[in-house]
């Protein structure tokens, strides 16, 4: 590499960094979105009313055990911190390392773990970290990009990973989660979210 380069490079990184820094945990989830489209799958995070709307069925009373796939910046993480109870805990499943870094160096609540992984291996996560099960999942993967398999590899994980009475909680652009939720569980509630870029479509899979 020439030393021309090298100084482009670390350009580069600076202007990145400046971006991120004056644009805060937006200029981070735009950066993941610019860096892998496909597996991000939207350009900015939910809205303050989809996460109203996709919470408003959890019972905190009998949340010990709360996952979160593709956390993103933490968009919902903090809300779900807010509701969670003193013993309760969060653990957070996301692909991308630039977004995993960014949690662990932002929420220090001791309530907290963020995982770099696939939500496919969410049963494996569970396990170590001294859990039976979970009481709830919740989901904003962009389902209809994810590589062939791994949309119906994550619904059956999630079902085998939930406690009897526990949901699947899904947001999502299109209604291809769906189809994959429908193989395990019986109870599928929706509902549409209009204040979100773009509209979303929710669902909450009931384990019986
Ligand atoms: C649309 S973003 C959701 C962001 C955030 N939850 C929100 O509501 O603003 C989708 C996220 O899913 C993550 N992701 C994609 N495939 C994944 C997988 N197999 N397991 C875990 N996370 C994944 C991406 O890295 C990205 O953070």
């Amino acid at each position: 590499m020439t030393t021309g380069e090298l100084a482009q490079g670390s350009l580069g990184q600076k202007i990145k960094r400046r971006i991120r820094r004056a644009m805060g945990p937006w200029g981070v989830f735009l950066q993941g979105f610019v860096e892998n489209p496909v597996m991000v799958g939207s350009i900015i995070p939910s809205s303050r009313f989809t996460i109203a709307r996709m919470l408003g069925p959890v019972n905190w009373d009998r949340c010990k055990l709360f996952v979160e796939y593709g956390p993103g910046v933490g968009t919902f993480c903090r809300p779900v911190l807010g509701h969670l109870r003193r013993d309760g805990h969060l653990i957070v499943i996301d692909t991308n390392p630039l977004y995993i870094d960014y949690l662990k160096a932002t929420i220090t609540d001791s309530r907290f773990t963020a995982v770099l992984g696939s939500a496919a291996d969410v049963e494996e996560i569970v396990r170590a970290h001294g859990f039976d099960h979970a009481d709830y999942v919740l989901s904003g993967l962009p389902f209809s990009t994810l590589p062939s398999g791994v949309g119906p590899a994550i619904a059956a994980a999630t079902h085998r990973v939930l406690r009897p009475g526990g949901a699947f909680l899904v947001y999502q652009f299109s209604a291809k989660a769906r189809d994959y939720m429908a193989r395990h569980f019986t109870r599928i509630d929706a509902g549409f979210e209009w204040l979100n870029v773009l509209p979303c479509k929710l669902f909450w899979g009931w384990k019986d």
